[in-house]
């Protein structure tokens, strides 16, 4: 899109013209997929745009406008329609790819959801950064990609959505222009973290234990972590852990994420300031509640005073360039460490439930079990 920025409006919803323009409530509203074929509206092309696990993304042109877009094809499924419910929660949101147009149709006697997108034509995140070529990618411009990326991630917490899959490729631009903007997407592994009923306790008496409170934490921790890795990548071209034995994920790099085993190594980590180390340091905390929240991280000097940032030339465009054969590894091993994760925190968060001992909390349980009219009856805080 033209002349987009940073702080892009929502478009205006049911405009009588253009992709988008379906009459689809604004931000957060309900939305339901157009249930006539997209192929009415978009022209669909044979280029792919990429291939994930759970289907393609191909390019697409809008009929009418003749818009390049992107369009996902996803089997239906509870998993699909919660993607497809997440991203158009947040779609509009700054630094997010805006989803244009949702259909549901039949296609070889499946029932599908094809979410349209803009298309992001600059390609992924690290991808220009190795194109660079001589000119310096500085430690600056690494702070303002955080900020954008954080920017985002400060959206999606604040509407109660983790989303749980940020890695390089869910990070593209918008074009391959100086003007880019750099935008989050794929909502596969998004999750609502708002708390069930037998989470939120009626009243916040000061004497409940803080993982009562707030078990969501462990999912928005997932995004921190996530922050942390592409922020080191960002500044030395290599990533924190690796997993030494050509599988995804070895048990070596398992014990060294646990136990938060990295370094900030010569020649490439020497010149890069303190307050950016300082920074990695507390995103990556091994214990994911000791992890900088979203608010922290977007308030710590380096991000919030970015402008500030020493200009100084990094390392990261030449080892990205000289270790372009590896990239697909790390690649995978951060999609492993992310699927660790959430598998990991889903059961903390189940255990905290179930050995919580809390006098509140077991009697709401009882209540629930004897099927009280509700457990939540009073309760207006969800
Ligand atoms: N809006 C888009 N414009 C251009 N390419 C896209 C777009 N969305 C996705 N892609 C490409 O397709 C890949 C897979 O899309 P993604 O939504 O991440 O699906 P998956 O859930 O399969 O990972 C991305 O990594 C990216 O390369
Ligand atoms: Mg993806």
């Amino acid at each position: 899109m033209d002349g987009e920025t940073a702080e892009e409006p929502v478009p205006p919803q049911g405009a009588p013209c253009g992709p988008g323009s379906g009459g689809a409530p604004a931000l957060g509203g309900r939305r339901e997929p157009k249930k006539y074929a997209v192929t009415d509206d978009y022209q669909l092309s044979k280029q792919v745009l990429g291939l994930g696990v759970n289907g393609k993304v191909l390019e697409c042109f809008h009929r009418r406008t003749g818009q390049k877009c992107a369009l996902k094809l996803l089997y239906d499924s509870p998993k699909a329609r919660q993607e497809v419910d997440h991203h158009w929660q947040a779609s509009g949101g700054p630094h997010i790819v805006r989803i244009l147009d949702v259909y549901e149709n039949m296609h070889h006697s499946k029932r599908c959801l094809l979410i349209v997108m803009e298309c992001m034509e600059g390609g992924e995140l690290f991808s220009r950064i190795q194109e660079r070529g001589d000119q310096a990618f500085t430690e600056r411009e690494a702070a303002e990609i955080m900020r954008d990326i954080g920017t985002a991630i400060q959206f999606l917490h604040s509407q109660n959505i983790a989303h749980r899959d940020v890695k390089p490729e869910n990070l593209l631009y918008t074009s391959k222009e100086k003007d880019a903007v750099l935008k989050l997407t794929d909502f596969g592994f998004a999750k609502e973290t708002t708390q069930n009923a037998l989470q939120t306790p009626c009243y916040t008496p000061y004497y409940v234990a803080p993982e009562v409170l707030g078990p969501e934490k462990y999912d928005k921790s997932c995004d921190m972590w996530s922050l942390g890795v592409i922020m080191y990548i960002l500044l030395c071209g290599f990533p924190p852990f690796y997993s030494n034995t050509g599988q995804a994920i070895s048990p070596g790099m398992k014990r060294r994420i646990r136990l938060g085993q990295y370094g900030f190594p010569n020649p490439e980590w020497s010149e890069v300031s303190e307050d950016a180390k300082q920074l990695i340091r507390l995103l990556l905390k091994t214990d994911p509640t000791e992890r900088l929240t979203i608010t922290q991280f977007m308030n710590h000097p380096w991000i919030n005073q970015s402008m500030v940032v020493p200009q100084t030339p990094l390392h990261t465009a030449r080892v990205l360039q000289e270790d372009r054969d590896h990239w697909d590894e790390v690649k995978e091993e951060m999609t492993s460490a992310l699927a660790t994760m959430r598998v990991d925190y889903d059961q903390v968060q189940i255990k905290d439930l179930k050995t919580s001992n809390n006098r509140l909390l077991n009697k709401r349980r009882k209540k629930q079990a004897g099927g009280g009219s509700s457990a939540s009856q009073g309760c207006n805080n969800q």
